[in-house]
Parts: C-alpha cells; structure tokens; sequence
C-alpha cells in the first residue's frame, strides 16, 4: 500500500512558527498536501539552514513511498520562511512549533494574538506544556489546542490532539479537517502536563540514560534489548537522538518543573550530553554517532 500523501485538496495559508526539527517536518506535511505555508523564526541560522532540511526530508519521505503525490519541486514552492510573526497575518491557521519553554512559547502566543485575526486557529506542537499555560495569552481561548506531531512528521499517521478546558468544538473540528487534508487522523486526549505521550515516554527516556550514566549498560545494549527482546521499532536512547537531546532536556524540565515528580529531572548524563554539544542527530553525535550533521 503506499502512503504517498494525497493530491492536493483545495488549499489555505497556514502559518508555522519556528524553523527547527518540527517547524520544518509540519511545514513539510502541509505543502506536501497542497497547502501554502509561512515559516517564520526569529534565528538566522535556523532560516538558513531550513530549505536545505526541507529537501532532505522530502528525499527521506520519497524513499520510504511517503512523497507528494504532485512532486517534491512544487511542494517545496509552497513554503516560504520568514523572520516576523507578522507575516502570518493571512494565514487561517498557525501551528506554533518554537523552542520548549513555557515563557519563549507564551511570548509568541501573545504576539500571535495581537497579529492574527480572531478565527485563526492556533495549534502548538509542545511536547509537555499544557495548552490551558497558552491559551490563557491570547483573547479568545477556545481557538487553541494541541497537536502533537512527532518526528519525522511526514512518516506518522496520527498526531495527539490536545483539547484544552476552553478548546471549542470548532477549533477541533478545523484540526481534524486540517489532518484529513495531510492523510493523518487525530487522537485527541485531554490536558495535562506531557500528556499521554510523552508523560510515558519522557521518563523512560531519562531512566535509559540513567541506566547508561550508573554503567549496567551502555547506550547500544539498552536499545538492543527494546528492539530485539521488547519489539520496539527504536530503542529509547536512539528516539532522544531523534528528538533532540536538548529538546528531550528542555521537556523534562517542563515535566518536573510542572509535576513535581523527581523522576523527571533530568539525569546528569542528559545534561552534560547537551552542555557538550551532543544534541543526538541534528548534531551528529548523541548517544550514537550519525554520518551527517542538521547544521
Ligand atoms: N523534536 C521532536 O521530536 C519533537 C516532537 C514533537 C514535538 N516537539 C516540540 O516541537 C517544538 C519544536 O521542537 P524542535 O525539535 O523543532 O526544536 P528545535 O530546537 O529544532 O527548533 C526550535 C526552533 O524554535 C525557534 N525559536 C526560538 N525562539 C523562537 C520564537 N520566539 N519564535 C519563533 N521561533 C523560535 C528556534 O530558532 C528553533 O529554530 C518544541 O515545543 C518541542 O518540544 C519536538
């Protein structure tokens, strides 16, 4: 069967705040299902280096029979990047997938408040932030929810939905069409700190490191055993790679500082891992070593 995205419906403008690992990885999906897209990031060095991960992972997606059925040129075409918020103003919907920080994320949803007209849809790809902690900065609450796409977003079929306490019927209803229009379903849970997903999957990412950092295992015997003993496509420490070591810290921060829960704090060979630079794949270095570099 192939999970080439379907032809492209009739589009709309949607905005993507943030140029990094997911900002690109939605942009692309959308694009990919004819949409036109504006990313916008405040950081140079993330807008320069964006067109050149957006290619790289329509080659990875064509690979897998997973491309745009109308071609990987005229996908790319559909996406433009910028460096202001402002240029989102036409867009019906934005998905926000900046930094994981309570206060950069609530600093952009104000700012997408003051810019954006009053029906525009305002999704946030957080990995642990509650979105009730956003939407209480903009005006109108109920046009706010989660949608948690996961890497690499064009090689999943689902995406958590988060309906937050004054999330409408409305707001989830575009969502869901917004999905349809990718080819992905939503699963919508309610809110709360990471979730369901990554409140489970978080901490056992943390405890891998941790079995790593006490010395029972190094970090390729620890994925072994999921892979060959538990069946998991991936091991925990190769999906922190994937991720990005620094996103996974920055989340855990988010879990314990929200929780309270000590297994959430982050172990020491996470931290020392992204003081160092070894942020996993994007660097080319984490946990595992990869051939090639995000920037
Ligand atoms: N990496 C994953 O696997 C994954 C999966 C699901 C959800 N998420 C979530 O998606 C969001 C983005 O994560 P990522 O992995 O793309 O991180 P990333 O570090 O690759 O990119 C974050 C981007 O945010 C930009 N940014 C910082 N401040 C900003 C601002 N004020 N306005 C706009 N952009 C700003 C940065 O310049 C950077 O390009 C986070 O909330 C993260 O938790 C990540």
């Amino acid at each position: 069967m192939s999970h080439a995205t379907p032809p492209p419906t009739p589009s709309r403008t949607v905005g993507v705040v943030g140029a990094g690992t997911m900002g690109v990885g939605v942009a692309h999906c959308l694009a990919a299902a004819g949409h036109e897209v504006i990313v916008v990031d405040p950081v140079p060095e993330a807008l320069d280096s964006a067109p050149a991960r957006l290619n790289a992972g329509l080659r990875m997606a064509a690979l897998l029979r997973r491309g745009p059925a109308d071609g990987a040129e005229r996908t790319v075409a559909r996406v433009r990047f910028g460096s202001d918020l402002t240029e989102l103003r036409t867009a019906s919907f934005v998905i926000e997938c900046a930094r994981e920080s309570i206060p950069v994320k609530q600093e952009v949803f104000r700012s997408l408040n003051a810019v954006l007209p009053p029906a525009t849809v305002i999704a946030t790809c957080t990995s642990a932030i509650p979105v009730g902690l956003l939407a209480e900065h903009v005006d109108e609450p109920g046009r706010v929810l989660g949608m948690h796409f996961m890497n690499p977003a064009y090689a999943k079929d689902s995406v958590e939905m988060i309906r937050g306490e004054q999330t409408d019927e409305q707001t989830l209803a575009d969502a869901h069409d917004l999905l349809g229009s990718m080819g992905k379903q939503g699963i919508v849970v309610g809110d709360a700190p990471g979730f369901v997903s990554n409140r489970l999957s978080h901490g056992t990412y943390n405890d891998a490191a941790g079995v790593v950092q006490a010395g029972t295992a190094d970090a390729a015997t620890v994925d072994r055993l999921f892979q060959e003993c538990f069946g998991h496509a991936m091991g925990p420490l190769r999906t922190a790679d994937l991720i990005g070591l620094d996103t996974v810290v920055d989340t855990l921060h988010v879990l314990h500082d929200l929780t309270g829960e000590a297994r959430f704090a982050p172990c020491a060979l996470l931290t020392d891992l992204v003081a160092a630079g070894r942020l996993g794949r994007k660097s080319g270095q984490g946990f595992h070593a990869y051939a090639s570099a995000r920037r």
